[in-house]
């Protein structure tokens, strides 16, 4: 009983009506707006960026911006895959490696800044946004699985809104790294 619930749930989901123009639109200059609002608040931190580079930043870098090109084709997957059959379950997959690939590049990080800055916590913009982001990439596929298991359609909202946010958050970190590196090696 419960199985067949969640099977007509499933199916309801992906049933939904294909968004218009007007509202793909829409979402769209939402979502970069909510990216230059970020950006804006991030580009503080590069006056207080460190003098002296961790040595394992490449590898921290490397994996943060796997995970987030993974994760960002899990979105177009989401977004213009869905006459596919295949959608959900390479949207599923393609979220779970982005989320694992990014939680071990945080782990670099803290480790990295552990053992070489002497500190489980640099205090600046950048170290903010990447301990938001590592608890986005959990929560985000938590909202995922949840949506099939409520009839609360805003648990859906959320997850969808969760995960724009996560890959806009994610770029605008990537972005504020590479401000960091440059600051220091100049
Ligand atoms: C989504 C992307 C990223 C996330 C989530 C992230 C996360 C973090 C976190 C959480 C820390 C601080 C760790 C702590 O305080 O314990 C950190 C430090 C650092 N990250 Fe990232 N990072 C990202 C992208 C990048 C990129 C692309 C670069 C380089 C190009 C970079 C370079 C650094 C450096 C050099 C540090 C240590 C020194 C410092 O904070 O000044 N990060 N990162
Ligand atoms: C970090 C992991 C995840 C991220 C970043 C993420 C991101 C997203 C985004 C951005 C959308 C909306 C796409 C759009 O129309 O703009 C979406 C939709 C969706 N996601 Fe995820 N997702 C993640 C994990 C999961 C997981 C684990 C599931 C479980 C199967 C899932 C199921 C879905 C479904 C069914 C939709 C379509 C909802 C709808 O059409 O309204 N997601 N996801």
């Amino acid at each position: 009983m419960h199985n067949l619930e969640t099977k007509n749930h499933r199916i309801r989901i992906l049933d939904h009506e294909p968004l218009t123009a007007k509202c793909r639109a829409l979402e769209a200059t939402g979502f970069v707006l909510l990216w230059a609002v970020c950006a804006i608040a991030s580009a503080a931190e590069t006056p207080v960026a460190q003098k002296y580079l961790p040595p394992p930043w490449p590898y921290h870098a490397l994996l943060v911006s796997t995970g987030f090109v993974v994760l960002f084709a899990g979105m177009l997957a989401v977004r213009y895959m869905k006459n596919k059959r295949w959608w959900l379950k390479a949207h599923q997959s393609l979220a779970l490696l982005g989320a694992f690939i990014t939680l071990a590049g945080f782990a670099t990080a803290v480790f990295m800044v552990r053992i070489y800055l002497g500190t489980f916590f640099v205090n600046e913009m950048h170290a903010f946004l990447g301990f938001t982001i590592a608890a986005m990439v959990v929560l985000t596929p938590i909202l995922g699985f949840m949506q099939f298991r409520t009839k609360d359609k805003r648990v859906r909202l959320i997850h969808r809104w969760a995960g724009r946010i996560t890959i806009v958050l994610m770029l605008t970190n990537i972005i504020g790294g590479w401000l960091i590196i440059s600051s220091s090696i100049e």
